[in-house]
């Protein structure tokens, strides 16, 4: 194969970049991000000998997708991360374009790492493998080459493995399109995580209830939390449909009950997992304290990686902070873990806010580039609140229960652009601003919106005005790197 990839041309590729990337101005303080070049999902979550591993796809090499490696970070508390080195090149026959994304699980005491090795000839012919790789110390990978050809009735757009274990064997879920070009998941068993059988597809478009639902389904996750079993998957191809499916390809779950001897999967609707503008591609895992974690790609495929602001400075996206799921009254909740809290400092209390009649509160500015902020709503006797932070804008409409958030475009010059969601009630926001993102969480984690923000005027002016008598209360922190 000619110009193999190594690791000294990613370190060398780092090294050249690097300066550049450290002085955009836009860099994060508290997210993971690509040391250089271009970061998408996050891969191989896991805990393994006392540490917490994520890693995520990398295109160290220019801020666009392609060659991808998998990038790596190391943790013990979830909120400090140092970089370990690339963990899998593509480098070898069935993986020499690129280690599309997978998962990795803890099998007799070592790291055993699934990914799809992607394949292309000179005409551009797509083949995938499904590969497999294992560690002994986490850091350095063997790969033992492919474990699932792409079976009958299939294209090559086949990948994305996520393992889990389940009742007395190892199960696999993946992304997968039909020769018909409908996106479906598709499931394998294997009980020694290297022989793997065909099961068959879970769900899929053109499924009872899900017509156009997709030409393609990537990164699916499946996981139980308490009584449901829940589907993460991102179908794309989906036509936006009223304030739904507004991104480029949507990420979302289903909720129900998997039966492994039948192979099917009742479920509830599709239901989207974040309403912002930069999110997909999720993956989760369960940590020794029984938790059920998620990291999530803070971007999305719309407009082209160079389109975006930060790709001058040879960068370009980041992971959502880490978040604990959990299954509330029909719906699943995302919030930031409780070790994010000891990331902040400095709390300032506003008190109790009394809004009243269309005149804005202003609140001091807020100098710092990362903050926190938590809004709680005592009592709502108008019909909507609106919360200006910057050059973005949260409203809530009580009248119609509808959530809009609203931001500044970076792609398309003086216009402003928004996402919404229904909420019956609004209770309480939770506002992590970093630099040039935006996570919000309403209602202790029954909506978010993930977002990137890139602003003219970087003041951070807060106001509050409601249309009638509105009490909250509002507190703010500075966030620690
Ligand atoms: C999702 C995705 C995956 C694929 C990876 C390649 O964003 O397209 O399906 O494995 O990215 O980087």
């Amino acid at each position: 194969m000619k110009n193999r990839i190594t690791k000294d041309m990613v370190y060398k590729c780092v090294e050249k970049d690097q300066g550049l990337v450290a002085s955009d101005p836009h860099r994060l303080h508290y997210h993971i991000m690509p040391p250089v070049g271009l970061l998408n999902d996050p891969n191989g979550f896991v805990f393994f000998k006392g540490v917490y591993h994520i890693f995520y796809q990398w295109n160290p090499f220019a801020v666009e997708h392609g060659m991808k490696c998998w990038g790596h970070y190391i943790s013990e508390d979830l909120i400090h991360w140092r970089e370990a080195p690339v963990a899998l090149l593509p480098d070898k026959w069935y993986d020499k374009n690129g280690c599309y994304s997978g998962s990795a699980v803890v099998y007799q005491e070592q790291l055993y790492v699934f990914y799809t090795g992607n394949v292309k000839d000179d005409e551009d012919n797509r083949q995938s493998y499904q590969c497999l790789a294992i560690s002994e110390d986490g850091i350095h990978f063997e790969k033992k080459g492919p474990i699932i050809y792409v079976p009958d009735g299939y294209t090559a757009h086949f990948r994305d493995p996520k393992v889990f274990y389940r009742g007395d064997s190892w199960w696999m879920v993946l992304g997968a399109q039909t020769e018909a070009k409908k996106g479906e998941t598709v499931v394998y068993q294997s009980k020694d995580l290297t022989t793997w059988t065909f099961k068959g597809n879970l769900i899929g478009s053109g499924y009872k209830g899900l017509e156009n639902f997709g030409y393609m389904w990537e990164c699916p996750d499946m996981f139980r939390l308490r009584d449901k079993d829940i589907l993460l998957v991102c179908p794309q191809g989906i036509p936006a449909q009223g304030i739904s499916y507004q991104n480029i390809f949507q990420s979302g779950y289903f909720a129900g009950e998997f039966d492994n001897q039948s192979m099917s999967f009742h479920h509830e609707k599709f239901i989207e997992l974040d309403r912002g503008f930069d999110f997909y591609a999720p993956q989760t895992m369960q940590d020794p304290k029984g938790r059920r974690l998620l990291f999530g790609w803070m971007g999305n495929a719309e407009e082209g990686p160079t389109k975006h602001p930060t790709a001058k400075y040879k960068w370009v996206h980041a992971l959502t902070v880490p978040r604990q799921l959990e299954w509330k009254n029909g719906k699943l909740l995302q919030y930031p873990v409780e070790e994010f809290k000891q990331l902040l400092e400095n709390e300032v209390d506003f008190g109790e806010i009394h809004l009243d009649d269309e005149l804005p509160f202003p609140l001091p500015n807020i100098n710092e580039t990362a903050f926190a902020m938590y809004l709680s709503v005592e009592s709502i006797g108008a019909n909507y609140l609106e919360m200006q932070i910057g050059e973005s804008h949260l409203i809530y409409n009580q009248a119609i229960n509808l959530f809009t958030f609203k931001r500044r475009s970076f792609t398309k010059p003086h216009s402003v652009e928004s996402r919404h969601c229904t909420v019956d009630f609004l209770h309480d926001i939770l506002i992590l601003k970093d630099t040039s993102s935006m996570e919000i969480f309403l209602n202790q984690g029954e909506e978010v919106f993930t977002s990137r923000i890139f602003e003219e005027q970087e003041t951070n002016k807060i106001r509050l005005q409601a249309n009638g008598k509105i009490k909250v209360n509002v507190k703010k922190w500075n966030v620690r790197r």
